[in-house]
């Protein structure tokens, strides 16, 4: 399970964000995102978080550590704005929290360059995984000490919207036409080449042990947050061994 810490100041809404992220210090003297369970699309938004940045640490990608961050929704009694109180009311208990890259600047793909090998390597990542959120509009990247980092992985993963029909949706092929980094070239036959191998079954179990049990209790069709995070896996191991022949919309590709 991800490490836990407690919000003890909530700083300020994060206004770029669709679901308005708010900024807190936590008791361990962090200071993090935090993504509301009550936010949106809930809690399955934060355990696509948690699923997909875990799994993209793992294979190599710089991404903001996380942890589950402990709210007492008294922390927006003082919040002027309507919203972001009705945020922080409805989002007692565990949320998902991100350390703050202080300083970061959004990834533009008009100002920088990003070489053909790491193009690859994000864009293969971004077709296993299904992320839609990684255009040229909102490429969801971060420059940071010089270096590029993923953030916002929450709508991943589609099928996990509809399990009964998760197989089939992640037989789909990938379109990365709007991908933020299509036009660097993205090699990805050279990181499915390196990557796919990495994908083991062990590896996903390790990921998806991470999900915090509240999140995944009570979906229907499931017994146990077990039988839930062994779900996760299924699509995501079948989607590693074949997805580079299914990326569509990019150079070199079909
Ligand atoms: N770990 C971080 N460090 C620094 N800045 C961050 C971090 N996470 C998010 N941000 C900033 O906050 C913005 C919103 O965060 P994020 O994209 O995760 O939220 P969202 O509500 O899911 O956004 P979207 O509108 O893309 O759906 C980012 O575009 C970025 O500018
Ligand atoms: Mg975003």
């Amino acid at each position: 399970m991800l490490k836990e810490a407690i919000a003890t100041r909530f700083i300020t809404p994060l206004r770029e964000g669709g679901s308005l992220p708010g900024l807190v210090e936590a008791d361990d003297l962090g200071t993090y995102v935090l993504k509301f369970t009550g936010a949106g699309q809930g809690r399955k938004t934060l355990v696509a978080e948690v699923v997909v940045g875990e799994l993209a640490r793992r294979l190599g990608f710089r991404v903001p550590r996380l942890v589950t961050l402990a709210l007492d929704p008294v922390l927006g009694l003082g919040e002027p704005e309507q919203q972001v109180q009705d945020l922080l009311r409805g989002s007692g208990g565990a949320n998902l929290g991100m350390d703050f890259l202080s300083g970061a600047l959004g990834f533009d793909p008009l100002a920088f360059t990003v070489d053909p090998r790491e193009a690859g390597r994000i864009v293969w990542f971004d077709a296993l995984v299904n992320n839609v959120d990684r255009s040229w509009r909102n490429p969801n990247l971060l420059m940071w000490h010089g270096d590029l980092w993923l953030i916002d992985h929450g709508a991943t993963m589609i099928w996990h919207h509809n399990w009964p029909g998760a197989e089939a949706s992640a037989a789909r092929p990938y379109d990365a036409s709007d991908h933020a980094l299509a036009r660097f070239r993205p090699d990805v036959e050279a990181a499915a080449a390196h990557l796919a191998p990495l994908v083991t079954e062990d590896l996903l179990a390790e990921v998806t042990a991470e999900i915090p049990d509240v999140w995944l209790a009570g979906e229907p069709g499931f017994a146990t947050p077990d039988d839930l995070r062994r779900a996760y896996v299924r699509p995501l191991h079948a989607r590693a061994a074949v997805i580079h022949d299914r990326i569509n919309g990019i150079e070199g590709t079909k």
